[in-house]
């Protein structure tokens, strides 16, 4: 759980923050006159893709979470922005045959102007081409050597230019490239190459046992938990110096006083999260240090051990937390090129509206786990979850007010049992998804205001307002009417973070004015209150998408592949001999990860307009037979191959072929699409049975 940090007085731009501070943990009981701050950050994003939905991930997340601290009364700072120096953005300028300026400027607009399209407001969005952070980065770098904790050397080592990362040789994976020759890979599977300059180091060496102290007295400092361990098995296996310059390029931040030297990119990145609050006289310094750096995953540890050792040999306190989240992936793949398959959000809220989007995104991806993004689940939430439960009870209940001729509040009336278990639903959502908000756990918050928001729903059924008005009894139906406005208005605020637009349409609807938030004014309704107000117009908050236009949303939003799929998924053939002498060794634990098994076809069809493909159900020992989409048709007919006995891979993640084609599964096969063999097993097998 994140700390919040309050402070009683407003303070002064020089004091130290360190001495001001009190820490609380986030929940409502805080004295008035106190005034809690929160500064969250996301990543700076690389400016050599467009913006896809893994980024629109975390910057929605921290916007999320940005209105929720705003609407407890937290004096609030949300940043984002883009990283534009590094060899890589160099090479991508030159290619596209621009100035790296030029081109940065270009791209940058792309992410800036994204973001009100998902309803994303941040209060500033850095440049590290800046000229207020240039200044910051070479401040930080003089507090840093003044500390003696920089010196010139000389790097010989492995780089990958991908991930802008110096590795150490163990970290490496070997592996072979196109031509077939053996290479060497980042862990993230990227090429690098051998670097030897001279460059200037941080004395990283010197911080383990500091950084080891600090962690242990912040044991929440990095979450997930799982992510914090590797950062301390990382920490604790030794620290060497690290390089933290580049000579061989220009297209980054001078060293102070040797400007045949730049900074490596990512001393300059992180540093971002600090200059965007400017000098040290600035009021905005207050928000150091930062409350919450949202990342994803594999940024960790420049995160968790890089950033708070040069802050702690600035002098400056590191941040309260860091909180990795996982990967999407699109439809069951991993977004990339060779799919076609980077999804980019602005047509998704084009299509859907920007706030369906972001629900989906928040309540169906857990965060600090990979997640999935999947266009048929986005739709059916959209008419189940959005529709069905909110929109239909906010239009039920005021098209129920008008039949009952109510315009306004009835007065108000306790009411019974049935209201009071109502209420306190309500309160008990509100108190959960604040610990939940509180414990960055978006989805939680979503689940307990669904859960809410499902008890109004059942509440209506219940007490049958239609029937009070039948029998003409209009103290009920008041009473009935009145719970009902109090329950929408409810879930107009708790819905104010994660689905901003709509829950503005809601007041209106409920004729209650925008909601303006203000520091020190907490709006989270922990206590019911009754609705008061002159209703405004109905109409529908998520109009039900039919057949029809669901058809024509998956047209417009599903990646295209650029090719036909290869058939099996077996290497072509005259790859298929080269490959495998070639191949790394590997241990047993790494072949064992291939769950293989014998799978029985029960049934087997041609999918139409994809000659290369069959369609087939296969018993693999389950409870249901799976559906495996594979590139055979060319060599057999569907009828041959039904009461076959085959090598399944069960454990690959399902391939999406378009149009609801899904694939759960692999056949084992070798040879041309054309002549194809399958692998096989004799009878005795029995379907489900590992293959080891
Ligand atoms: N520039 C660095 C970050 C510097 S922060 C001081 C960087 N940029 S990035 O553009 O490559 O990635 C930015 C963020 O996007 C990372 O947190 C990364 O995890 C996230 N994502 C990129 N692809 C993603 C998914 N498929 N899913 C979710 N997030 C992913 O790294």
């Amino acid at each position: 759980m994140p700390l919040l940090r309050s402070s009683s007085t407003s303070p002064g731009p020089s004091e130290k923050a360190q001495n001001r501070v009190i820490w609380l943990r986030g929940t409502p009981s805080l004295l008035p006159t106190m005034t809690q701050r929160f500064y969250v950050t996301t990543p700076i994003y690389y400016l050599n893709a467009a913006p896809h939905v893994g980024h629109a991930y975390s910057t929605l997340v921290a916007d999320t979470l940005a209105r929720y601290h705003r609407m407890r009364g937290h004096d609030t700072r949300f940043l984002t922005g883009t990283d534009e120096h590094g060899l890589k953005i160099q090479q991508a300028a030159e290619k596209a045959g621009r100035s790296p300026q030029a081109h940065v400027d270009l791209l940058a607009n792309e992410f800036r102007q994204l973001w009100p399209k998902l309803g994303i407001e941040p209060d500033d969005f850095l440049r590290t081409t800046e000229e207020r952070h240039i200044r910051r980065v070479q401040d930080l770098w003089r507090r840093v050597a003044a500390n003696g904790d920089i010196y010139l050397g000389h790097y010989e080592g492995w780089y990958c230019v991908s991930d802008e990362a110096f590795y150490t040789e163990k970290e490496l994976i070997d592996s072979i490239n196109e031509e077939g020759k053996p290479v060497k890979l980042s862990p993230t599977g990227r090429p690098v190459e051998w670097v030897r300059e001279p460059g200037y180091f941080f004395r990283l060496s010197r911080y383990q046992e500091r950084l080891l102290k600090f962690y242990k007295e912040n044991p929440s400092f990095v979450q997930p938990e799982g992510r914090f361990n590797e950062v301390k098995r990382f920490v604790e296996g030794g620290l060497e110096d690290l390089n933290i310059s580049r000579a061989s390029f220009s297209w980054g931040i001078p060293v102070p006083d040797d400007p045949k030297h730049i900074i490596y990119v990512w001393f300059d990145a992180l540093t971002n999260y600090w200059s965007a609050l400017g000098e040290d006289n600035d009021p905005l310094q207050r928000f150091w240090p930062c409350d919450l750096h949202l990342v994803g995953k594999e940024i960790s540890r420049f995160h968790a051990v890089y950033w708070p050792a040069f802050l702690m040999a600035a002098g400056l306190p590191p941040p309260r937390q860091v909180y990795a989240h996982g990967w999407l992936t699109v439809n069951g793949e991993k977004m990339s090129k060779s799919a076609n398959n980077f999804l980019p959000p602005a047509p998704i809220a084009e299509e859907v509206g920007a706030d369906a989007l972001r629900y989906y995104l928040l309540r169906a991806v857990v965060l600090g786990q990979d997640g999935d993004f999947n266009h048929r689940d986005l739709l059916a939430r959209i008419n189940s979850e959005l529709g069905n439960d909110l929109g239909n009870l906010l239009n039920r209940t005021l098209g129920l007010c008008s039949k009952a001729g109510l315009t306004e509040a009835p007065p108000p009336a306790a009411g019974g049992e049935l209201e009071a278990a109502l209420r306190a639903e309500a309160e008990e959502a509100a108190r959960k998804a604040a610990e939940a908000m509180d414990a960055v756990a978006p989805h939680r918050a979503l689940d307990a205001i669904w859960a809410f928001c499902r008890a109004a729903n059942v509440y209506v059924d219940k007490t049958a307002p239609w029937k009070a008005q039948k029998e003409g009894n209009t103290a009920r139906l008041h009473v009935i009417l009145g719970t009902l406005l109090s329950a929408c208005r409810t879930l107009a605020l708790l819905l104010g973070p994660f689905l901003p637009q709509k829950a503005s349409e809601m007041r209106e609807q409920l004729g209650l004015p925008p909601l303006t938030t203000r520091v020190n004014r907490d709006l989270w309704p922990f206590t019911w209150v009754d609705y008061q107000g002159t209703l405004g117009k109905a109409a529908p908050l998520f109009p039900r998408l039919d057949d029809a236009r669901q058809k024509q949303i998956l047209d417009a939003l599903l990646p295209k592949p650029t090719e036909a799929p290869s058939p099996v998924g077996a290497p072509k053939a005259e790859e298929a001999v080269a490959d495998t002498m070639t191949l790394p060794v590997i241990d047993y634990e790494k072949f064992s990860e291939v769950d293989l098994r014998v799978g029985l076809v029960l049934s087997a069809e041609r999918v139409p307009r994809k000659d290369k493909l069959l369609d087939l159900r296969v018993d693999v020992g389950e409870a249901q037979p799976r559906r495996i989409v594979a590139g055979l048709a060319l060599s057999f007919k569907p009828e041959d191959l039904v009461g076959r006995r085959v090598i399944v891979v069960a454990n690959l993640r399902p391939r999406d072929f378009g149009k609801g084609l899904v694939s759960h599964g692999m056949l084992l096969a070798t040879g041309p699409s054309e002549a194809l063999s399958l692998v096989s097993v004799d009878e005795r097998a029995t379907p489900g049975s590992r293959v080891q």
